[in-house]
């Protein structure tokens, strides 16, 4: 699979329009199943170049075993994965020149010094000479590791740990930077530099970032693919998913009114029944009815209180459960959607 690509000379930072037609990453119909467990049931995305992609997904979705593929440390059952135009599975070799890879609970080496750690690093990824030097150079101004540079990771703190994981996925300027839960375990004020530091890596390489949280990805991608047991649920802008399913507004309210008053005011509003709830303040009024529903985004909430307060009847409670896309994600978490 000798590709022109591969021979040709290589294009350096942000060649735009061209570049842009062809994306980093594309993964088509990748299948991966550990025994009887579907891992990946035919899963197709791109990674834009030049794009932080957020890859998003509950515990169990198949996130670290599509990385895992992607970076060429496992094999897929079917489909394929192409990275910078080279195949993952014939030309692996090259495809890992290309990535820096931060797996799942970085596994550092703690008895080891940083320094040593990162000189370690960069001899695997095939550096000699000067370069080995200039790259431990590079990315320690790069992850902001001086401070540490000297220490045994064992005696550095998760944030640390988490950057010289960082450091020796970049040590050989790869073009693009597959992160795999970079935060979890870190503390609230790690998680907020750590997401600082991907962003700005975001600003001159191609980033993949995978997460089980949505504020994550909001805060750091461009583009999402949304993963649920093994199959893509969503994929796009994090705008147009959102678009795409506005109208599914979900909204706790309850309103003492009968059953069918509160039908009334739904058909009214245009808002659409989805359960029934427990009624908390029954006891105070003749008639109370909770329920979860689903309003037109912002516009249909209002609708509903206008509405109800146009009958007159005591409004209770009235209380969105998130974004469009927070629900989207909620319904996967508790198997509510599909
Ligand atoms: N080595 C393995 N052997 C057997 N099952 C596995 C193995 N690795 C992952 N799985 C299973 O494959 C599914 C996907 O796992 P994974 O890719 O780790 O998901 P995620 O990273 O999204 O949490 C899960 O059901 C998980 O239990
Ligand atoms: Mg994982």
């Amino acid at each position: 699979m000798s590709n022109s690509q591969a021979e040709a000379p290589s294009v350096t930072t942000k060649a735009p329009a061209a570049q842009a037609a062809s994306p980093v990453v594309a993964v088509r119909g990748l299948v991966k199943n550990y025994g009887s467990v579907q891992a990946l049931r035919g899963v197709d995305f791109d990674v834009p170049a030049g794009s932080v992609l957020g890859f998003l997904g509950p515990n169990g979705a198949g996130k670290t075993t599509a990385i895992k593929i992607l970076c060429g440390y496992l094999a897929a059952d079917a489909g394929s994965v192409s990275v910078c135009g080279l195949d993952v599975a014939t030309e692996t070799l090259q495809v890992k020149q290309r990535i820096g890879y931060l797996p799942e609970n970085n596994p550092v080496y703690t008895d080891m010094h940083v320094e040593d750690f990162l000189r370690f690093a960069a001899k695997a990824r095939g550096l000699s000479g000067k370069a080995v030097q200039q790259g431990m150079e590079r990315v320690v101004v790069q992850t902001g590791l001086a401070e540490v540079y000297r220490r045994s990771i064992g005696q550095c703190s998760k944030g640390f740990r988490q950057r010289v994981g960082l450091a020796q996925a970049l040590i050989h300027d790869p073009e693009l930077l597959v992160l795999d839960e970079p935060t979890n375990g870190l503390d609230p004020l790690q998680v907020v530099e750590m997401r600082a530091l991907v962003r700005e890596l975001g600003q001159t390489k191609t980033v993949m970032i995978t997460s089980h949280v949505l504020p994550e990805i909001e805060a750091l991608a461009d583009n999402v693919v949304l993963i649920h047991q093994g199959a893509k649920v969503a994929d796009g802008p994090l705008e147009t998913i959102a678009a795409e399913h506005s109208g599914g507004l979900p909204v706790r309210c309850t309103v003492a009114c009968t059953e069918a008053q509160l039908q009334v005011l739904l058909e009214e509003s245009q808002a659409t029944y989805l359960e029934k709830r427990h009624a908390s303040f029954a006891s105070a009024f003749d008639a109370v009815q909770s329920a979860m529903i689903e309003v037109d985004g912002p516009q249909g909430l209002a609708a509903l209180a206008k509405a109800v307060s146009a009958k007159g009847y005591p409004l209770l409670e009235l209380t969105p459960m998130g974004g469009s896309l927070e629900s989207l994600f909620q319904g996967l978490r508790s198997g509510g959607l599909g």
